[in-house]
């Protein structure tokens, strides 16, 4: 549980950190970048009827006139620029095209040249140079002209400094920064207090695995044949419980099982535990009494929750066949069932009294024969899948 918290608390100290070093490295850019930020665009406002969102130029319908003598008329031309977005407009200008013998003769807010009939208008070099955001400013003048005309085609051109003081997304990454790297403050004791607790878990674990080892290692020293049994029959259990893809909590927990699965020999006599023959049949019966008596043992054993029960029946068979209690198929706790598996496995790789250890093709056709009936067909799958991959016994 407490790893588990740990994996994702670091996983979280890690997505949190990365957030913080992007959006700290966006914040700390962007202003250089917009420091010399700074868009040039042109857009033609095309006809008079192009009033938005960029202003118009448009005729005075109510300014119209001859002159005595100028067989041109002359109007009045309403001109206006507007700012639309959200950055200022720091240097503008407006073109058309001027018809034949058309010429300006007067004009207001803005500086007027022409050239190959191309009127240019600049702004006055004192005012209206800056048009605000969302601001509008307007210039006009006279022209004399051979009919009413309206220019077909009008270009704005301009500039913006683009400041990062309007872009709303720099403040979207400020306050990204400051919450990302708030984080980071409050998680970073939360870590270290996880870290320092794992580490007295990891030191807990240590302790009762030697301990669990040591009182298992005790009782086999009584016979030499079954020393590093349950050493062996727990390195394949680990193995096997990895591959049936047990918890990490459940790896750990069996892992502990397989250890002291034959802790009820401790009340067999020595001179059955150590016998160098086969046993008698009388004999026999008080040997199978271990894993009963394994079970009380671990009645109380609260450290290991479970363990008593799969201790009791690591023994039966999954057709009902085995001891105490004549358990079939489901009814056995599935840890019992892989240690069965592992036990049978070790029984058969190892040298005993009474015969030698088995070839390994003669140990895959045990356990295919023995599916179903002795051992559980899925945990005996994965063990001859586990063979496969070119696992060989412990030594
Ligand atoms: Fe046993």
């Amino acid at each position: 549980m407490l790893l588990n918290n740990k994996e994702r608390l670091i996983t979280l100290l890690i997505v949190v950190s990365a957030i913080f070093l992007l959006s700290l490295a966006l914040s700390l850019l962007l202003p250089a970048v917009f420091e010399t930020g700074e868009i040039t665009d042109s857009i033609i406002l095309t006809s008079h009827s192009y009033t938005e969102p960029y202003g118009s130029l448009v005729q005075n319908e109510s300014k119209k006139w001859f002159e005595s003598g100028n067989p041109l008329q002359a109007a009045q031309y309403d001109g206006t620029i507007t700012n639309p977005t959200s950055y200022d407009i720091t240097s503008w200008q407006i073109q058309f095209e001027l018809p034949e013998k058309a010429y300006i003769s007067d004009s207001w807010n803005g500086i007027y040249s022409e050239q190959n009939r191309i009127q240019t208008i600049n702004p006055p070099k004192d005012y209206n140079l800056t048009i605000p955001a969302g601001g509008t400013i307007t210039y006009g003048f006279i022209m004399f002209a051979p009919r009413t005309y309206v220019p077909s085609e009008v270009t704005l051109n301009y500039k913006q400094k683009i400041e990062i003081s309007h872009a709303w997304y720099y403040y979207a990454i400020l306050i990204l920064t400051i919450v990302s790297g708030s984080s980071l403050l409050i998680c970073i004791p939360f870590i270290i207090k996880v870290l320092d607790l794992q580490k007295k878990e990891e030191n807990a674990r240590i302790t009762i695995e030697q301990t669990l080892k040591l009182f298992a290692n005790t009782i086999e020293a009584k016979d030499k044949y079954t020393s590093g049994h349950s050493a062996r029959v727990s390195f394949y259990v680990k193995e096997l419980a990895h591959r049936m893809g047990l918890s990490k909590q459940d790896q750990q927990n069996i892992y502990y099982m397989a250890i002291i699965h034959d802790v009820g020999k401790i009340g067999i006599s020595d001179s059955i535990l150590s016998k160098p023959d086969i046993l008698e049949s009388n004999e026999m019966d008080i040997m199978r009494t271990h894993a009963a008596k394994g079970g009380e043992i671990l009645a109380d054993f609260g450290s290991l929750p479970g363990a008593a029960s799969v201790v009791r029946h690591h023994h039966e068979r999954y057709d009902g066949k085995g001891y105490p209690d004549g358990l079939k198929g489901e009814e056995i706790p599935l840890f019992s069932r892989i240690i069965s598996v592992a036990d049978g496995y070790d029984a058969m790789t190892s040298d005993r009294c009474y015969r030698k250890k088995l070839p390994m093709s003669m140990v895959r056709e045990e356990l295919i024969a023995n599916s179903g009936t002795q051992y559980d067909p899925k945990v005996v799958k994965c063990m001859l899948d586990i063979m496969d991959s070119g696992f060989t016994p412990r030594n």
